[in-house]
């Protein structure tokens, strides 16, 4: 079968021919793959900056962000059927046994970092006409997602990220009855961005989406399509977007890159937090006022966290957020989406030359 697959030694990539994953034990699943997204990470992988196949093999198969159709199931699996939709985790536990993370089920806070990842990190990912999954890490979708169940992982770095911010601001003593102050400025226009600024609206945060990206007109309509605002870095800098604002009581961060995170930390409102998502390639460093910095996390009770991947109740609140969305804002939605291509035309959108927001490998119909 055909499969996207990189070679870091060789330091090549692109469609290769892969064993058709086969059905090996009763508790799996194979799956005919639909949509597969790709991210920054894939770029990343692809440009041999990250990523690591599988023990023995030359080579990853990548991708994680996915959507696919069952088509066979194994004799002790009971919550699919031939014809249902599903999206797999990415993250496989480590078997370290004092881990309490992975044993628990938690592998997205894995601590041993022995943990794998499908597309990323030791295992093939997603990115091939067929896979074979266990049950455990699938989640089902409704059909009605069929066009952007892609976007259930991304939306997933939301999820986890915005429960653990209510779980911080419990903190509060006015937070139970819902009297804290909502809003929230994000950090860049890309698809997590884009994401996390729809699942804060749903959450009934005020929210602007603070963008460097150049030609910005079209994203603007976009997120004022679905009730959030838009500030361009080039109209007004972290302090006139603070002034803007008034108290910003979250920043989700959705660049990657630190320069921009760091140079609106400052700006984070009293009692605040910030979130982190990228995953920023090292430029170099830049200089920072940590003494100003520090002064606020302690004068102004602030919090900053970085999160990375998903438990299965984050993929749960995706799927579930994800319909929302959609019956919500369908245009914006969809427009997340802004390309669609055959997998033998993969390297185009994974070298980074096609832009847009989100654009998606469509390897079944
Ligand atoms: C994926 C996560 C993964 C992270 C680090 C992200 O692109 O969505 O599942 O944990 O990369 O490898
Ligand atoms: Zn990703």
């Amino acid at each position: 079968m055909k499969a996207v697959a990189v070679f870091p030694s060789e330091r090549r990539f692109g469609v290769i021919d892969h064993p058709e994953p086969q059905i090996a034990s009763p508790t799996q699943v194979r799956l005919r793959m639909l949509d597969v997204g790709i991210c920054g990470t894939d770029k990343e992988i692809v440009a041999f900056d990250y990523g690591t196949p599988p023990p023995g093999s030359p080579y990853l198969v990548i991708g994680h962000e996915s959507l696919g159709e069952v088509i066979e199931t194994g004799a002790a699996v009971t919550r699919f059927k031939p014809g249902d939709l599903a999206v797999p985790t990415v993250r496989r536990p480590c078997d370290v046994p004092s881990c309490i993370a992975c044993r628990e089920g938690r592998q997205d806070f894995c601590y041993s970092g022995c943990f794998t990842e499908r597309g990323i990190n030791g295992l093939h990912g997603f990115m091939a006409e067929f896979v074979v999954e266990e049950e455990c890490y699938l989640n089902p979708v409704p059909p009605a997602l069929r066009d952007v169940g892609v976007l259930v992982e991304p939306l997933t770095i939301a999820e986890k990220g915005i429960a653990q911010l209510w779980q911080v601001q419990q903190r509060l003593p006015w937070a139970e009855a819902g009297r804290n102050s909502h809003r929230a400025v994000v950090l860049g226009g890309g698809p997590v961005g884009l994401l996390g600024a729809m699942k804060l609206v749903r959450e009934g945060f005020d929210t602007t989406v603070y963008s460097r990206t150049p030609a910005a007109s079209d994203l603007q309509d976009l997120v004022t399509a679905f009730g959030a605002k838009f500030v361009h870095a080039e109209s007004a800098n972290p302090a006139q977007l603070a002034e803007i604002v008034g108290n910003i009581d979250v920043v989700y961060e959705a660049v990657g890159a630190s320069s921009l995170a760091f140079e609106v930390m400052p700006y984070l409102g009293t009692n605040g937090v910030f979130i982190f998502t990228g995953v920023p390639g090292r430029k170099g460093p830049i200089s920072v006022d940590t003494d100003t910095i520090m002064r606020d996390y302690v004068l102004k009770n602030q919090v900053i966290f970085g999160t990375v991947n998903a438990s299965f109740q984050s993929f749960a609140d995706s799927i579930a957020d994800l319909g929302v969305f959609l019956e919500r804002w369908p245009a914006a939605v969809h427009s997340l989406i802004t390309g669609r291509f055959p997998i033998d035309q993969a390297a185009d959108p994974l070298s980074g030359e096609v832009g847009g927001i989100k654009n998606v490998i469509a390897i079944g119909k």
